[in-house]
């Protein structure tokens, strides 16, 4: 059974909330691993759990997570990637599927700068990007609110984050199940 890894950053747990989401969507279809990203794995600036970056190693597919910190990905998630940088030299997740979700304060937070951020690093490491296809403003139980394609744009509502946001999330998981299945 091929495995999805759900790599995320979360303080305050929407994005967490986002990740398990996720992680339903893909449940039964493929093995889930989620690897959440803590403080303490940074150590003196540097990214450093060697067991996160080997579930990677093995998984068929990868959903990126983090909230959206000033525009673009948190920091602590960006050390992540940073530390990826020895597994880009030899293209060691190349054909691996990817796919990104993210979540901010505000309904237009510049969210779609952490997704491309998030694409990016996917096409730095030769992953296949894998977005959404449900057309914004389409779907009748209004998933994919936001309408964003390239990846899982949410924000919260009244504090918390609408049921919409955390179906389009259980769909994604589903989606990347299905294309990790291909892909194996
Ligand atoms: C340092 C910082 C920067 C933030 N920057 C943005 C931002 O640029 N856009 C936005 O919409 N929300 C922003 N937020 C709000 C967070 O994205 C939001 O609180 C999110 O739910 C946090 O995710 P978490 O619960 O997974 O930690 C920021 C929050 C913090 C603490």
């Amino acid at each position: 059974m091929p495995l999805l890894a759900i790599v995320y950053f979360s303080i305050s747990g929407t994005t967490e909330k986002l990740a398990h989401a996720v992680a339903r969507g893909a449940d039964r279809m493929v093995e889930v691993a989620l690897c959440r990203i803590l403080g303490d794995d940074i150590v003196s600036g540097r990214f450093q759990n060697e067991r996160l970056l080997e579930t990677i190693d093995r998984a068929g597919a990868v959903a990126f997570g983090t909230p959206t910190y000033m525009g673009g990905p948190a920091a602590q998630f960006k050390a992540f990637a940073d530390a990826s940088s020895d597994r880009w030299s030899q293209q060691r997740w190349a054909n691996k599927i990817a796919a990104g979700f993210t979540t901010g304060a505000c309904a237009a937070g510049d969210q779609l700068h952490t997704l491309s951020y998030l694409t990016i690093l996917a096409a730095q490491h030769g992953m296949l990007w894998c977005g959404l296809d449900i057309p914004g403003g389409e779907d009748p139980s209004g998933r994919n609110r936001l309408g964003s394609q390239l990846g899982l744009a949410t924000h919260l509502v009244d504090s918390d984050l609408p049921q919409s946001d955390v179906s389009t999330a259980e769909y994604l998981g589903q989606r990347l199940a299905k294309l990790a299945g291909r892909n194996g």
